[in-house]
């Protein structure tokens, strides 16, 4: 298996369940992980808003569990609202909020001025898994570029996936993922975190730790400063 990632197609159905919930095999292999990092270092309370929630998992397991962090879910395929909507129903949290539409290739990601008010500036903490890869590289300076805008000051961006990192050999289970996800879409792309971290840097978010992951898998904490 070259990754997780390949089992990671948000149109995976199963089992069927008798609401709109859709499952991601490899979220249930994955969050807990990425629960681990994010209650070691989330604030003890705070706003937090997920890009790309996908089927919606990963907010109700993980947001249900952090109750002080208000957790705003997004998606940009309005089809998986309904999932994400029955996820958090299902997990009968109370500080998970239903999604909003998110394209990070859009201006303010395409949010209304409602939604701005909301949480431009008033965000303490932005999350985003297996997505830059999965999409061309300005998807990647979309959500950076953005994240920067909608954080607070010391406000936190964590970037959960796989990295081409220089100095440190590649697994060949990623060289066959990358290969893989070019066949699919040249632009597409496990990207250097070389890169991710040049791009942060010019938008103000500093690389706090690449805590590093099961299935190479990194998750990429940056702090916004100055
Ligand atoms: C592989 S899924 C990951 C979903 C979820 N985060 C997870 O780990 O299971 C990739 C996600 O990227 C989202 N996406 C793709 N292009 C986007 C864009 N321009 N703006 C926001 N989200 C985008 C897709 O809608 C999808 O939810």
């Amino acid at each position: 298996m070259p990754s997780e990632i390949k089992k990671n197609q948000t149109t995976n159905t199963f089992p069927p369940t008798p609401d709109a919930r859709r499952y991601a095999p490899a979220t249930e292999r994955n969050r807990q992980v990425i629960y681990d990092v994010l209650k070691n270092n989330l604030p003890a309370k705070g706003k937090l808003l997920e890009v790309a929630s996908g089927t919606g998992e990963h907010a109700a397991w993980i947001g249900s569990r952090l109750p002080a962090i208000k957790w705003q879910t997004s998606e940009y395929d309005t089809d998986l609202f309904p999932s994400i909507k029955a996820h958090i129903k299902a997990s009968k949290a109370k500080n998970i909020t239903p999604p909003v539409h998110i394209d990070v290739l859009q201006n303010n990601w395409g949010l209304s001025p409602e939604e701005m008010a909301q949480f431009y500036d008033k965000t303490d903490i932005v999350t985003c898994a297996n997505m830059i890869h999965i999409a061309p590289w300005e998807v990647a300076i979309g959500l950076i570029k953005g994240a920067s805008n909608f954080l607070v000051q010391s406000g936190l961006l964590f970037i959960y996936g796989p990295f081409f990192q220089s100095g440190t050999e590649t697994a060949p289970s990623n060289i066959e993922f990358d290969n893989w996800l070019k066949e699919r879409d040249s632009s597409w792309g496990i990207r250097q975190l070389d890169d991710v971290e040049h791009l942060a840097k010019d938008h103000g978010l500093f690389l706090y730790k690449a805590h590093t992951m099961p299935a190479n898998n990194l998750f990429l904490q940056f702090k916004k400063t100055g």
